[in-house]
């Protein structure tokens, strides 16, 4: 039995109090699925900037009314300590997911994402630790590695940051290791690679490549490389982060702790490889898609050029076993949103 089987055995017996902020998100509302389906009580907080009130309301659609019954929504801004406070109360764990994501977005409007990503985060880390929270698992990213040459990536060699996102990531590393350094608070960083799934967003400027490459060949319009396409990713499949998160926040390993991770599967997939798979993966339903092909432009401010993580350390020390590559993840996400995309828009 691996180590996260036997932990969703132990957290279905024995009820704790969750944290999730950015709940109403792409990974927060997965984080609200798999906790309320182990019988966990769950407080989440967003201010819905980028996550929706759909995504909550397809989580209630999957779990027992009991289970749901089990959740409190608040609906605040981490950018107000008050709220953070509030929200921290009597919380077990935290698993901070609320930020702005998106490179692009970073560069147009770096204080926008400063607030939320550095304020926020600072007003979350002193309100967990007020509450006395048992640990602190954040949402860090594989930016940070910026432009440190290095392939596969491993936690401790970084590079210069490319991007205000970027930078304020780092700098949400930079306060976790300080507050378990001055007041003993227990931190865990979990740097994300490119994560895909059910209720990614797929719209707007700043959807992500999976879900916007999804909806365009969907709905027949232009699909757009940024570059000649051999820029290269560790696509992770949005379970194997969840199983990260959990793990993280219940390790009770000292060595475990007051660490960041990488968070991905060690599988490196070109855009062009990427495009293929999608397409092909859809062409069956899809007739249109038979003869669709790519439109390439210019390259991106700001991204890195091939991005691939060394997992070992998660691997080691948290247990954590990826349990889709990115071919099955990308199986059960096209079911998804070949669904939601056809039937419910
Ligand atoms: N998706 C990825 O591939 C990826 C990769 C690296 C890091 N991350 C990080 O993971 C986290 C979750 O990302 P996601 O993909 O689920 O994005 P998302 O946009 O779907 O979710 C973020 C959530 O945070 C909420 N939020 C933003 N600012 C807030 C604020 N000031 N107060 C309260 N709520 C706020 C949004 O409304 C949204 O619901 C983010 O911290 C992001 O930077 C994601």
């Amino acid at each position: 039995m691996s180590d996260y089987t036997a932990l969703q055995q132990t957290l279905s017996q024995a009820q704790r109090t969750w944290l999730i902020t950015g709940v109403a998100g792409f990974i927060g509302s997965n984080l609200l699925e798999t906790l309320l389906k182990l019988n966990q009580r769950v407080i989440g907080l967003d201010n819905f900037s980028t996550g929706h009130q759909h995504n909550l309301d397809q989580v209630q659609q999957l779990v027992t009314p009991q289970q749901w019954n089990d959740f409190r929504m608040i609906k605040g801004d981490i950018c107000a300590l008050e709220s953070c406070r509030e929200a921290c109360q009597g919380v077990d764990y935290v698993l901070h997911q609320a930020a702005l994501g998106s490179v692009p977005r970073s560069i147009e409007d770096p204080i926008l994402t400063n607030a939320s990503n550095i304020n926020g985060f600072l007003n979350m880390l002193v309100s967990a630790r007020d509450a006395g929270a048992k640990a602190f698992v954040y949402a860090a990213s594989s930016s940070t590695y910026g432009d440190h040459p290095g392939l596969p990536k491993v936690e401790a060699n970084i590079g210069s940051p490319l991007s205000p996102y970027a930078v304020t990531k780092y700098v949400n590393e930079l306060y976790a290791d300080v507050f378990a350094r001055c007041y003993g608070f227990t931190t865990i960083g979990l740097r994300y690679f490119n994560i895909f799934g059910q209720r990614q967003d797929p719209d707007g400027a700043y959807a992500a490549v999976i879900p916007k490459w999804v909806s365009s060949m969907i709905k027949n319009e232009p699909v757009y490389i940024n570059g000649d396409g051999e820029t290269s990713r560790d696509f992770c499949y949005i379970d194997n982060t969840v199983q990260a998160n959990l793990l993280a926040a219940t390790s009770v390993d000292d060595a475990a702790r007051n660490q960041v991770y990488n968070v991905a599967v060690g599988e490196r997939t070109t855009l062009n490889h990427l495009f293929e798979s999608i397409r092909a993966e859809l062409a069956p339903r899809f007739p249109h898609l038979a003869a669709c092909k790519p439109v390439y432009r210019d390259f991106r401010a700001g991204d890195v050029r091939h991005s691939l993580a060394d997992i070992g350390k998660a691997e080691r020390l948290l247990h954590y076993q990826p349990t889709h590559t990115i071919r099955d993840g990308l199986k059960v996400a096209m079911n998804w949103y070949v669904d939601d995309l056809t039937k419910h828009r």
